[in-house]
């Protein structure tokens, strides 16, 4: 073999061919008009899976159909923590009880950032970078207003992202939470998570990572450790994740458990990503 032929590369056909994946296509529905040869503008939402028609059927005729409001003692009720811990297993790296599945990202976006200033007493300021991804950042700055907090504006460089040496003198005593993007939704850059995380920890601040463009994309492993939400959208879901609660006496809750439940058990987890 010449050297011309050592250099040449694999065809996009060949890869196709040896892609372990490929297979996988055929599970996912197609637009009708078959213009569309790559998908790659999916943010959170991807394409359907072709099965999700006959469960959803299913659901509407079998479980919601025929069990009616008994369906939330006896499965739905237990649903986003046990699916949480199947997706956090497989994605995350994380142990059972560190996920959940919520509302749509903006929403649990809301919620986290909402009740980590809540749960930081004393601590009126919210830093996030001006690259962040827009509906991060409107978010912010609803819950600045509403709650009077000031936020601390990490100015990184866009064509890369966040490094630790961004967040020097931005952090104090009175920052509540730290909200960035592992991955910079449009340089691509992968923030140093572990790097990050302990030096908001050492400012005795609360760190949510949005992992929308991480999870499934990057190798990373989430394990607990202290002081890291995480907010990740692999489909279109989003979960948050995080150490389960210090007390749990038992893992099925009724209604009325489930909305005390709000904003408690927050925590731990350190990326080691
Ligand atoms: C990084 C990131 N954060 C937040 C969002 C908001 O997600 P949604 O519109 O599903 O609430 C998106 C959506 O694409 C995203 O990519």
């Amino acid at each position: 073999m010449n050297s011309v032929q050592q250099m040449q590369r694999p065809t996009s056909a060949e890869l196709d061919a040896a892609d372990p994946l490929a297979g996988q296509r055929e599970a996912f529905y197609a637009p009708s008009d078959g213009q569309l040869t790559a998908y790659l503008d999916g943010n959170s939402l991807g394409r359907p899976l072709k099965a999700t028609s006959a469960k959803l059927a299913s659901f509407v005729e079998d479980a919601w159909g025929s069990r009616l409001i008994r369906g939330w003692d006896e499965q739905w009720m237990d649903e986003p923590t046990a699916v949480g811990d199947r997706i956090g297993v497989v994605t995350l790296g994380a142990a059972a009880g560190q996920v959940t599945v919520g509302d749509s990202t903006s929403v649990m976006l809301y919620k986290l950032i909402r009740a980590a200033v809540d749960a930081q007493a004393g601590r009126d300021e919210i830093v996030v970078d001006r690259d962040n991804f827009p509906t991060d950042r409107f978010i912010i700055e609803g819950i600045a207003a509403e709650k009077g907090a000031t936020i601390k504006w990490v100015a990184s460089n866009p064509a890369s992202g966040v490094r630790t040496t961004d967040l020097e003198g931005l952090l104090s005593e009175r920052t509540a939470v730290v909200v960035l993007s592992h991955v910079a939704y449009r340089s691509g850059f992968l923030a140093d998570a572990a790097a990050i995380t302990a030096m908001v920890k050492e400012a005795g601040a609360l760190m949510l990572w949005d992992l929308c463009h991480s999870v499934g994309s990057v190798p990373s492993n989430w394990t607990p450790g202290v002081w890291t939400l995480l907010l990740v959208a692999p489909t279109n879901t989003s979960m948050a994740a995080r150490a389960p609660p210090r007390s749990r006496t038992s893992t099925r809750r009724s209604r009325t458990d489930c909305n005390s439940r709000s904003g408690a058990g927050w925590a731990p987890t350190t990326p080691s990503a």
